[in-house]
């Protein structure tokens, strides 16, 4: 028996006010449904989820890609009816778990204990106590507390809107048996929707054993509708993810002002000032200090690394002891070694910085390989673009480059050459020569600017 996670997605999410679907909408930088698909994968590996797509059904295949199984829902008519669509594609033998594409934060753990609960042929519903149960089927119970039913809110009369346990939406069943319950649904209510949640007393009825469990913590059942809504699970996650940055043993100075969407892992004893971002999978060593207003994308900081303040790295890689910023800007594929500096207003980009190696300020380093102990002076640039394709520099260990040099790429300059500040280098430099390309300095004795008058003339 395997887990076939039936993820419902084909709502449109009018409250949403967007032209995106409403499970593409973004939570830490991830769509919501991804959420729940990655939650699945951690119960079973290869569970392939069956996803019921509807609005901008397109648009969620494509950012699914090929690793879910679809199920195309054309019109809207309900919960039963999404599975009803998906009824061809589920296995007799599975346990089929379903879930909603628009309720992210759901475990693994939650959903694995749903799953167990129904293996051996029973009903596993996953209910939930709410102080203001609105909006929500409402969960029958016998005297003797035996699940009998779902009652849907619309559909509900008064003492049943009074029911406090409230039905989240899980569900699982073994596909055979699911499927012909589902075939058997009707839409005579007052909704005129198919009711998934009406298998509940269909179970019952066929004697099918009925549990219902309860999440260990209500956000995980919360679903989202609206924009305030996402907003509220942001922030839940962003408070779980800052207390877990505290408990690894990071130092924040204002921990309600930094953003962890993705993936985070950190070391011992690192700092990490305000309004600092940090997106997708990032790795802090330890004794990394972060200065305040910095973002911080899919990298790697090692050990003993400073980050100084307003600085901006993506997919980049700080090597151990380095020093980054104050306003230096690392893009995609810049490897800065150990104890290099990247100071103010330098960019980078395609590049490896080696071990000691400086560039203090005002700088643009793109497609570039520079050795160990060199110096880049203030106001460098690679020109690593001719308009039409990228070319390399590459410098060799000890070099001295002086301020505002131009290399000209494809360009070598070799070890322990030197450069002449204000030099164009337009070919290779070899090892320990020093190139100086610029117009000699000439003196005019006495110049006369045109606005100024020529000392010994007189006054007419
Ligand atoms: C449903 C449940 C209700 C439960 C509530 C929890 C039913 C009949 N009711 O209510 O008992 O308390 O969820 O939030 O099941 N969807 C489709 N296709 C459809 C209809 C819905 O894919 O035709 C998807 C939606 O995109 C959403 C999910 O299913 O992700 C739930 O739909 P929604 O309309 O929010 O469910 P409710 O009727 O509010
Ligand atoms: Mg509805």
């Amino acid at each position: 028996m395997h887990l076939q996670p039936l993820i419902l997605a084909a709502g449109k999410g009018t409250r949403m006010r967007s032209k995106r679907p409403k499970v593409l909408q973004e939570l830490s930088g991830k769509p919501l449904v991804s959420h729940v698909i990655a939650a699945c994968e951690q119960v079973e590996a290869k569970s392939r989820p069956i996803v019921v797509v509807g609005y901008g059904s397109e648009q969620v295949k494509q950012q699914l890609g090929d690793d879910v199984i679809y199920a195309e829902q054309a019109e809207q008519l309900g919960t039963g009816h999404a599975v009803m669509v998906a009824n061809g594609e589920i296995d007799d033998q599975a346990i089929v778990v379903v879930l909603y594409g628009d309720v992210p934060l759901i475990s693994a753990q939650t959903i694995k204990s749903v799953y167990n609960n129904a293996k051996d042929g029973g009903l596993s519903i996953l209910s939930a106590f709410m102080a203001d149960p609105a909006g929500y089927g409402r969960i029958l119970r016998t005297d003797a507390g035996t699940v009998v039913g779902i009652v849907e809110h619309k559909d509900a009369d008064a003492d049943q809107l009074e029911i406090k346990e409230v039905n989240t939406g899980v569900l699982a069943l073994r596909g055979d048996l699911l499927k012909p319950m589902v075939a058997e649904l009707s839409n005579d209510n007052a909704q005129g929707e198919y009711y998934l949640t009406d298998i509940v007393s269909m179970a019952q009825a066929q004697g099918i054993v009925i549990n219902a469990s309860q999440p260990m913590e209500l956000y995980e059942v919360l679903g989202v509708n609206d924009r305030k809504q996402l907003a509220e699970l942001e922030s839940h996650l962003r408070k779980q993810k800052i207390d877990k940055l505290l408990t690894e043993g990071a130092t924040l100075t204002m921990p309600e002002t930094v953003d962890v969407r993705g993936e985070l892992i950190s070391g011992q004893d690192v700092t990490i000032g305000s309004n600092v971002v940090f997106e997708g999978a990032v790795t802090l060593g330890d004794d990394v200090v972060i200065e305040p207003n910095c973002i911080i994308i899919d990298s790697n900081i090692s050990d003993g690394a400073h980050i100084r303040a307003f600085s901006h790295l993506e997919n980049a890689s700080v090597g151990p002891m380095a020093s980054i910023g104050p306003y230096a800007r690392l893009r995609p594929g810049s490897t800065i070694g150990e104890s290099a500096r990247v100071g103010n207003f330098v960019e980078t980009k395609n590049m490896s910085l080696g071990a000691g190696s400086k560039a203090n300020h005002l700088t643009y380093l793109g497609d570039s390989e520079i050795g160990a102990g060199v110096n880049i002076g203030a106001g460098t640039i690679t020109c690593n673009y001719d308009g039409k394709n990228k070319h390399q520099t590459k410098i060799s260990d000890d070099v001295f480059v002086g301020s505002n040099s131009a290399l000209i790429a494809p360009v070598r300059i070799r070890k322990g050459a030197t450069v002449a500040a204000g030099t164009v280098v337009s070919k290779d430099v070899g090892d320990n020569e020093l190139c100086i390309a610029r117009s000699p300095q000439k003196a005019i004795k006495n110049w006369v600017r045109p606005d100024q008058k020529n000392p010994g003339q007189e006054e007419k």
